[in-house]
């Protein structure tokens, strides 16, 4: 089976990757050539835990390629899949699908046989059959048929989450489309990974409603540890309560600083526009997107207040700037929003993550600093604010770190840590809902 990848970045490198893990001979092209020069050399232009190992051995193995070149291995390919940014278009909060539009007509002309094309990235509903309509318009004798695929990866689990998927999700309008991607997917029968086959529409909403559905449970969370702190519960018991209950269920129960990656909120105000498109509000998303920008902004005042009231001129160590562990993705992270507004209040920030600071310097203000190591970040700090909770601050030496510092201020937004121990060491602790 001959697969082509459009688009090297979190999810067709990785994605690309597991169907070569799958037996496939698959070929990943992408637009940036230095990334494709880079990926040949056998350098992998993201972090995401395994994947330099998975990547080296399905490219020893004669089935992973890479190419910055359509023409070739779009006219060998059995499946060609879309796997390009849809990013926020700028002013409006729809979708942006020229990357996929793009795609589509430059692949148009190469087809040679029965094709798959499958649309991997998160797209609004009707682009499959716009896709369609583009690669006929492009090549009126093709034969392929359109399909729709997303991907419910995880960045910083991605590799586990693609070869143990909780389901794989196939939008096809043909018997023969179905068919192929079966084939392609036929390693996961072993482990009797669940595939839902449906129509385009459907699989591309259930992709959107899925990732809407997850943000709303943090931003009601979040929600629900104001209410913790104005009654004095504690949000990590409330949410533990709650999780028991099956209907619940205890993941994506977390409060925090809000979310962010290039997902949830991206997608959340995608889903907006597509109900606005067909005359429908969707306030349930509204109020989640709502939620989360001010959660952002109570993490800047709930700062300001551990500080005695203002962050000016005070030295703020920050732990963690991607949006979650284990990746290096800067996208719509919560420290984007949080230390612009503390710097432009006169704080300094020294800030220390372990994959994200590369990309976070083109993204904070430049008077952000940025720590080599943990320990100089925490240096003559007044504050500690841990912001991604990666393993390394989760097991911090209390003791070395409140001799680094100078002040004694502990903020916690992701509520890793026991108050009682905090306190213990000396610190005075601030943490969300608790
Ligand atoms: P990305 O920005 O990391 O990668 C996109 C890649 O596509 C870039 O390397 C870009 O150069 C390339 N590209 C764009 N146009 C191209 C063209 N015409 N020909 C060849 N290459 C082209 O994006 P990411 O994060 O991989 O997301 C891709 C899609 O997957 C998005 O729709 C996203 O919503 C969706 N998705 C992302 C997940 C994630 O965790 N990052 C998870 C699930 C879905």
């Amino acid at each position: 089976m001959n697969v082509v990848m459009i688009g090297a970045g979190y999810v067709g490198l990785v994605s690309g990757a597991c169907f070569a893990e799958f037996g496939a001979r698959v070929t990943c092209v992408d637009k940036q050539p230095e990334r494709i020069d880079a990926l040949k050399r056998g350098e992998i232009p993201i972090y995401e835990p395994g994947l330099d190992d998975l990547v080296a051995r399905n490219v020893a193995g004669g089935r992973l390629h890479f190419s910055s070149e359509l023409a070739g291995p779009v006219a060998e390919a059995d499946l060609i899949f879309i796997a390009v940014g849809t990013p926020t278009r700028r002013g409006d909060g729809h979708a942006d699908l020229k990357y996929v539009y793009a795609a589509a007509t430059e692949l148009a002309n190469h087809l040679q046989g029965y094709t798959v094309i499958v649309d991997k990235s998160t797209v609004p509903v009707g682009t499959a059959r716009e896709v369609q309509r583009l690669v006929r318009k492009a090549n009126a004798d093709a034969a392929f048929d359109v399909a729709s695929n997303p991907e419910f990866l995880r960045e910083g689990s991605a590799i586990g989450d693609f070869l143990r998927p909780d389901r794989v999700v196939l939008g096809v309008e043909s018997a023969r489309a179905e068919a192929r991607l079966r084939e392609l997917y036929r390693p996961l029968n072993l482990i009797e990974a669940p595939i839902l086959v449906t129509d385009l529409e459907s699989a591309e909403l259930i992709k959107y409603a899925a990732n809407a559905f997850l943000a709303t449970k943090i931003s009601f969370i979040n929600e629900v540890s104001q209410l913790c702190e104005a009654t004095g519960a504690d949000v990590n018991l409330v949410a533990k309560g709650m999780g028991m209950d099956g209907r619940i269920g205890s993941k994506f129960l977390h409060a925090g600083p809000g979310y962010g990656g290039s997902c949830f909120p991206k997608d959340t105000l995608a889903l907006i526009r597509i109900a606005q498109e067909h005359g429908l509000s969707s306030r349930i998303v509204e109020a989640t997107v709502e939620v989360n920008a001010s959660q952002k902004a109570r993490m800047v005042a709930k700062i300001r207040q551990a500080l005695g009231g203002s962050e000016a001129d005070k030295r703020i160590a920050v732990l963690g700037l991607t949006f979650k562990p284990e990746t290096d993705d800067m996208r719509d992270a919560p420290s984007l929003a949080i230390l612009p507004a503390l710097a432009d209040k006169g704080a300094e920030v020294v800030a220390h993550d372990p994959e994200g600071m590369e990309e976070a310097r083109g993204l904070l203000p430049d008077t952000v600093r940025y720590a080599a190591t943990m320990e100089e970040a925490l240096e003559d700090a007044d504050a500690l604010v841990l912001l991604t909770e990666w393993n390394q601050y989760r097991g911090l030496d209390l003791t070395r770190v409140r001799e680094h510092m100078r002040g004694n201020v502990f903020v916690d937004l992701r509520n890793v840590y026991e108050r009682a121990l905090i306190e213990a060491a000396g610190f005075a602790y601030t943490a969300v809902g608790r």
